[in-house]
């Protein structure tokens, strides 16, 4: 593609919320209808994007644990191309885009190229399982503390650095993000630092999503439940003090 010095655009880096697009904030909505192209990941697609304009151009440039991939370094180039042709420009990202999504290379990507851009923080999908399940992230006295983990490294496999210490600890609660199919081996882990096995655990499979699904249980039986699952949806899990009874 040719490019063109004299004419700038802007890339908006947009978090699409978990799904429904009622958690979309004003401004992701408003960016979404001003938008010449949309570079949106697959799990930041579905009824959030009616609210792009009818001309904007839908760029799907999804990532998804085990399917055929965009490769960062193509999702950069796109950004930038279509950014030097002077357009405003959406990245859409799921939940809030400045969580577990890659955000810094797109950072590095567009500051090395000199484009404009602007974050527009969004609802992670953390805060929109514990709301769909009735539940608080923190509880006065019980839950003093808060902590988002990776379940997955870039092998697929569990992190090797995880700090047993703070994801055992009794008091704080912890949400896990692509940790499905990790979680058994997740599990023996805490069990061996010292969390009991029925410390409540709440399992939420496409929030927001018509098919969404809330299982609250506890981490010794979600363990049992994900080995071996087959992994199709998007599913966080959140356990610790969470204040029900499973
Ligand atoms: C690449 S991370 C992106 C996280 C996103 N930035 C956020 O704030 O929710 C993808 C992981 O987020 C979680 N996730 C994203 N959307 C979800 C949804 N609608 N329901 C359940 N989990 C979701 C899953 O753990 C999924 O594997």
């Amino acid at each position: 593609m040719t490019e063109q010095p004299h004419q700038t655009g802007f890339v908006s880096l947009v978090s699409a919320g978990p799904g429904d697009p009622e958690l979309l904030t004003l401004k992701a909505a408003r960016r979404l209808a001003e938008a010449d192209a949309v570079l949106y990941d697959a799990l930041a697609s579905g009824p959030v994007l009616d609210h792009a304009g009818p001309n904007a151009e839908l760029i799907p440039v999804g990532k998804r644990a085990g399917r055929p991939s965009a490769r960062q370094e193509h999702v950069n180039a796109l950004l930038v191309e279509h950014a030097r042709q002077g357009r405003r420009v959406v990245r859409l990202k799921s939940g809030d885009a400045g969580i577990f999504g890659r955000l810094e290379e797109e950072l590095i990507a567009l500051v090395d190229a000199a484009i404009p851009f602007e974050i527009i923080p969004g609802v992670t999908s953390a805060s929109a399982a514990a709301a769909a399940a009735d539940l608080p992230l923190t509880r006065r006295l019980t839950a003093r503390r808060l902590q988002f983990l990776t379940g997955a490294d870039v092998t697929g496999g569990l992190p090797g650095d995880i700090n047993w210490a703070a994801i055992a600890d009794p008091h704080a609660t912890t949400v896990v993000f692509m940790g499905q199919r990790n979680f058994p081996a997740l599990a023996a882990g805490l069990q061996k630092h010292g969390l009991d096995e029925t410390t409540p655990a709440l399992f939420a499979e496409s929030v927001g999503h018509p098919q969404q699904r809330l299982i609250r249980t506890t981490i010794g039986d979600l363990a049992k439940l994900l080995e071996g699952a087959n992994v199709t949806q998007p599913g966080i899990i959140i356990f610790g003090p969470l204040g029900f009874d499973p």
